[in-house]
């Protein structure tokens, strides 16, 4: 998928927000889930589908636990889920999301990376990305922008300040048009992007992560990220409905920019 050329939106909220020590224990478990289900009515005027969802919402163990540990999205868990498996974050570490809001994964990057505690040499950096607009998050810097602009590689990297990166994860997912096949290539698009411009920030031994949706050509972003990632794999998380095509690709041990 090629980047726009329209001009870019301007950047906003641009800050890193002041120090707030927040606990590092976004993990998925059974504590969050409640004894009895939430019933929900129908309401007139409300379509069979539109109960159904939050009927599913409602009585979801991620969404109540999300919000007893004050994340801003379920998604969190998908991954805090691919760190406690794979080891990914560590205090101090440079993080880019793309495709941020509402700002689950931002928020579990900037506690697992530390970056609004200890000595500020020491902190990690997390810059989030999206075309949507974000509320600020504590040690997280926003840019509200849409990444296939062609501006948007640059303006990330005018946020890492000359810092390569460790991770870049991309969460990125355009809204569903219903067409199976559509949304497949519009996600793989957006992953190839992220893909990218992770090659051209990571600093060798970094990692990789992307949203895609299952379709077919999921394969070939795999093989090219076997040119530059010494181990890459596809993850499902628990915390990904089953019944979604949704995985995600995990590329990690980049190789470091080779001469062609
Ligand atoms: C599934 S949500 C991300 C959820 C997020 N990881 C969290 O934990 O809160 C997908 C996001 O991708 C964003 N997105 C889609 N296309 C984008 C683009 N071209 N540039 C930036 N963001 C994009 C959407 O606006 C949406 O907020």
């Amino acid at each position: 998928m090629s980047r726009k050329k329209k001009p870019a939106s301007k950047s906003g909220g641009n800050k890193v927000q002041a120090s707030k020590k927040q606990s590092n224990t976004a993990q998925t478990g059974q504590q969050g889930k409640r004894k009895l289900a939430v019933k929900v009515r129908t309401a007139k005027g409300r379509k069979l589908s539109s109960t159904l969802w939050l009927k599913r919402q409602l009585n979801d163990p991620y969404v109540i636990r999300a919000k007893e540990e004050g994340l801003r999205a379920r998604a969190a868990f998908k991954l805090t889920e691919m760190d406690d498996q794979f080891s990914l974050i560590k205090p101090g570490m440079v993080i880019v999301d793309l495709g941020a809001a509402p700002g689950g994964w931002s928020q579990v990057a900037a506690r697992r990376a530390k970056s609004t505690e200890g000595p500020e040499a020491k902190r990690g950096q997390v810059i989030a990305i999206d075309i949507s607009e974000m509320e600020p998050i504590a040690g997280v810097e926003i840019i509200h922008m849409d990444f296939m602009e062609d501006e948007a590689p640059d303006e990330l990297k005018k946020a890492l300040k000359g810092n390569a990166a460790d991770i870049v994860m991309s969460d990125m997912a355009a809204p569903s048009t219903g067409h199976k096949q559509t949304d497949h290539l519009r996600i793989i698009g957006l992953a190839e992007a992220a893909l990218e411009f992770a090659i051209e920030v990571l600093k060798p031994g970094g990692c990789f992560v992307a949203k895609v949706l299952q379709g077919g050509t999921e394969h070939e972003l795999l093989n090219q990220m076997k040119k530059h990632f010494k181990k890459t794999r596809h993850v499902k998380p628990d915390a990904s409905r089953a019944d979604s095509s949704e995985l995600y690709v995990l590329a990690t041990e980049f190789k470091g920019n080779q001469p062609d």
